[in-house]
Parts: structure tokens; sequence; C-alpha cells
């Protein structure tokens, strides 16, 4: 049985050396150090002597929390990586990082590198980044939200048509034609997408672009063994035609570990495996832990280097052990040589041409601002708790303030101060009221507002102007007249029947 796990991890089938064959040409493919262009070339990841801390404040002092220890490590172009570790080791946290999504709670110190150049703002346009929970406008179809995003993210060039197929093609792949007009739906009574659907969403949102590098925090968390082989299998395609994928994951069957050319695992902190799948159980067997034929290899690993209640003394003394082991194995030897190359080569030839995407035309601000003012008008349409909350609240302020000026007889003296006041009350009232609604409307999208300018999306200023323009109810109607135009589509299947998609 350990010999039918080395096989299947050694890549036995067809499908697999097929895969293996495309990897290597790519990797065949030589690099040019004299020109930086991630998106032809693919992008290799290096990051050397990683500490991360989290800030934590308590009573007004700053106390530091290490979350990863002096990490070092690669990621080839072309690879799929899978990041595992127990829960709370800290793969979200390196993920966040190395994506340059993380939160200013983090204190980094280290360097990490693409191709040669240290990280930087440029990771918005160059990465994918699907987040352990996902975030989306509930009140949005599946269809409105891709057709939004597509028409935020893709090139400006693109038709209509394009951006469609396009969509349409990558939801059949992922098995979501089928909820195409079924809102996304939130949590507890608002709920209308399930979890898998929603995971399988999120992967379809980053996928739009063919980021050259996708980081995928547990995307198949939630999914049934066939949806998450298929959604491997993905990856494993984009991989192959030259995507580096970094894929946190728990609990992989063997047919989806095997799909992984590449493997890290953290334990506390620290790096307890980096290195080709298939040599894992090597590693861990000439430690003397040898994987049961009764476990899938993956399991076993994180049973090692998990921490039990009550155990905790014996498993950190154990994780220890293995990560000393690692540091002065030949597996660190050979990806300590290819992070010294890639900084080597970062510091000796400075890229003459810099392309981050020199082939591509970002959407006009003016056009973000049109399908995010669409966006937010749905949302406002959909959720009749926004409308009814403010027509409730002038309601009761009109009889409030009604009743302070009940009975006034406006041909006195008194009376014309009464109708001083009421009409200073209109003005305060239609200037105030509209401010602070807008004021109370900003806090509840943060999150959303935040990953996606992390992601490059729009500037501030167009979120903020698009929220501001989609309270006007003028601007609610034309969005609504615009709405039925746009979502009736023909769409050809697979099958080469055609329907028409409303
Ligand atoms: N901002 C923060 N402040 C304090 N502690 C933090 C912060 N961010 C992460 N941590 C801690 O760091 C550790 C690693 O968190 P992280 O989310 O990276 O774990 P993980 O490996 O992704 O776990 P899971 O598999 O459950 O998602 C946890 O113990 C967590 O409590
Ligand atoms: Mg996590």
């Amino acid at each position: 049985m350990e010999e039918t796990q080395l096989d299947v991890l050694n890549g036995d089938s067809d499908i697999e050396s097929e895969m293996q064959a495309s990897i290597d040409s790519f990797r065949e493919r030589s690099r040019s150090y004299s020109r930086w262009s991630p998106v032809d070339e693919g992008v290799t990841l290096a990051w050397n002597n990683l500490t991360i801390y989290a800030k934590i404040k308590k009573r007004g002092i700053t106390n530091y929390k290490r979350i990863i220890n002096d990490m070092s490590g690669a990621v080839k172009a072309g690879s799929l990586v899978a990041l595992m570790g127990a829960s709370g080791a800290g793969k979200s946290t390196l993920m966040s990082v190395l994506g340059y999504r993380n939160s200013a709670k983090l204190v980094v110190e280290g360097d990490m590198i693409i191709n040669g150049r240290k990280i930087d703002d440029y990771m918005k346009y160059l990465s994918g980044y699907m987040h352990q929970e996902d975030m989306f406008i509930p009140y949005l179809t599946v269809l409105e939200h891709m057709t939004i995003m597509a028409n935020l993210k893709l090139d400006r060039r693109l038709t209509r048509d394009d951006k469609r197929q396009k969509i349409l093609n990558i939801l059949t792949e992922l098995g979501l034609l089928k909820c195409l007009h079924s809102k996304i739906g939130g949590t507890d009574q608002n709920k209308a997408l399930s979890g898998g659907e929603k995971k399988r969403l999120a992967f379809a949102t980053e996928i739009l672009i063919d980021p050259p590098l996708l980081f995928c925090d547990e995307p198949t968390t939630g999914l049934d063994s066939y949806s998450a082989q298929k959604l491997v299998g993905i990856m494993s395609k984009m991989a192959s035609e030259r995507t580096t994928i970094v894929c946190t994951i728990h609990q992989p069957s063997m047919d989806i570990f095997s799909m992984f050319t590449q493997l890290i695992l953290i334990a506390d902190g620290r790096t307890a495996y980096i290195g080709a799948t298939s040599k894992a159980i090597e590693f861990f067997q000439n430690l003397g832990y040898t994987c049961p034929s009764t476990y899938s290899p993956a399991d076993y690993f994180i049973k090692i280097l998990a921490s039990p209640p009550g155990q905790e003394d014996s498993s950190r003394q154990t994780i220890k052990r293995i990560c000393d082991q690692y540091a002065v194995s030949d597996y660190a030897k050979e990806i300590d040589v290819v992070v010294q190359y890639e900084f080597h080569m970062g510091r000796a030839v400075v890229p003459r041409r810099f392309e981050l995407r020199s082939n591509f035309k970002e959407i006009h601000w003016h056009s973000k601002l049109y399908w995010l003012v669409y966006r937010w008008t749905l949302e406002v349409m959909r959720n009749p708790t926004i409308e009814l909350t403010r027509v409730l609240q002038r309601v009761g302020t009109a009889i409030l303030i009604g009743f302070c000026y009940f009975g006034t007889n406006p041909y006195t003296q008194n009376g014309v101060q009464s109708v001083q006041g009421v009409i200073f009350m209109l003005v305060t009232e239609n200037t105030f009221h509209p401010m602070y609604s807008v004021l109370s409307e900003f806090p509840e999208n943060t999150p959303i507002f935040i990953r996606e300018y992390k992601s490059g999306l729009y500037h501030p200023a167009t979120y903020y102007l698009s929220r501001i323009l989609s309270m006007v109810s003028r601007v609610r109607k034309f969005v609504e007249h615009s709405r039925s135009r746009r979502f009736t589509f023909n769409t050809t299947l697979g099958n080469g029947r055609s329907q028409i998609v409303n």
C-alpha cells in the first residue's frame, strides 16, 4: 500500500505524466534576467529570513506575537503548491504577507521577491487572492457579480460578448451555470448560494484575469470530493500553463494531494518541509515517521505536526526536532540554492525593462464609476430594509417636529418665529440627514472596499463617489432601466445548443 501511495505521488497515471511533461517544458524555457516581465515569463516567488509578528495592544501597551519564525523558501513558475499545517500554524498569515494583502496589524521582517524584484504595490495587478472567508454583495446574482467584476478587471478593449463568453466558460467549468440567476446571499436567513458554491464563485472571480500568480486560502473547504477534485484539476491545468499557484488545503484526498507539485509544511511558524510532494513521504520516513498504509500522507503529516491539547510539550519537542532536521537536510539545501540564486540575480542584474501589464488597457475611471454605481444601486434597490428604515426615519422625525409646531397661528409674532423655525428645520433636516446617512453607509461595506482596493480594482475616490451617486433616485432609475438590457444574451453551451439567459 505504501508503494501504491508513492506510485500515485510520483505521477504514475497518464494524465499526471502528461501534466509533468508540460510543467517541465515550461521550466525549460529560460527566464531572461535582463527583463522583468512576470506576466510573460511566469512568476518565481522567493522569501528569505521571513519573520512575521502580530501587534497586540493591551491596556495601551503593544506586545508582539511571533507567528512566522525565520522562514525561507521559493516557489517556481508553473508550480502548484500545497501550503499545509495544523490549524493556527500561520498559513493564512504567511500567504497574506507573500500576496501583499496583509493587515496593518502585522509587522514583517525579511525579504520577498518576485523574479528578483522586491514585492511591492504591483502585486495587486500581478496576483489573484482568494481569501479564506468569502465576501460578496449578497443582493447580487451570480451573473451580475461576475459581469461587474469582468468589467472592472478585464481589458477595456474586450467586447461585451468576449467578456460574457469568458464568464460562461469559467462558470460552466466550475459547475455554477445552474446558479446563474441565484442571489449570492449572506448568512443565516439571507442565505442563498451554498457554502461550496460561494467558494467556487470566489475562485471564479479571481481567475477572471488569468493572473500569473494565484493565492488560494482553503479553496476546497466546504466542497464535496468531486467538486474539490475538479477545482484542484483546474488549478493544475492553470499551473501547467505557467501560473504559479500557492494554495492552503486541509484534508486533501490522495488524488488531490498527488496533483500538487510542491509541498510546504509549516508548524509553530517554522518550516517543517519544503520540496516536491513526492519526496515528503521519504523525508518523514528518514526521520522515523513511516506513513501507515491506512493513512493519507497529507493527514499523516498534519497529525505529526499538530499539537493536541494536553500533549503540547511533547508535540513541541517533535515539531522542533522535525524542523531542525529539515533545516540541515538536502531538501532545505535544494530550496536554499534557488532562494540564494534568485536573490543574487535580483541584486546582480538590474533589469533594463520592466513590463508589468504591457499589453493591457485598464478600464477608464468613469466606466469604473458606472459599474460601481450600478452595483450599489442594485444593492440599495434590493435591500428593502435600507429604504424602509429611511422612510420610517423621515416619517418619525416629521411627526415629532410637527407636534412641536402644532396649533401655530402664523399671523402672530410668535407664529412668524415658529414659521422661521420650521423653515430652519426643513433646511437642516434635508441637509444633515442625507449627510449622516451617507456616513452610516460606509462602515458596512468597508471590508469589501478594503479587499477590492488592495486588489487594485478602483481608487477610494471612485468608491466614495459611487456610493453617493447610488443614493440619488434619478441615478437609480437610470440603472434600473439599463439593467433589463444588460442581462439578456445568448449563450452557446458546450454541446452546441444555444439558450437565452435573462
Ligand atoms: N492580527 C493578529 N493578532 C493576533 N494574533 C493573530 C493575528 N493574526 C493571526 N494571529 C494568530 O496567528 C496564528 C496563525 O493564524 P493563521 O490565521 O495564519 O492560521 P492558519 O494556519 O491559517 O489556521 P487555519 O487553518 O485555522 O485557517 C493563530 O494562532 C492566530 O490566532
Ligand atoms: Mg487560515
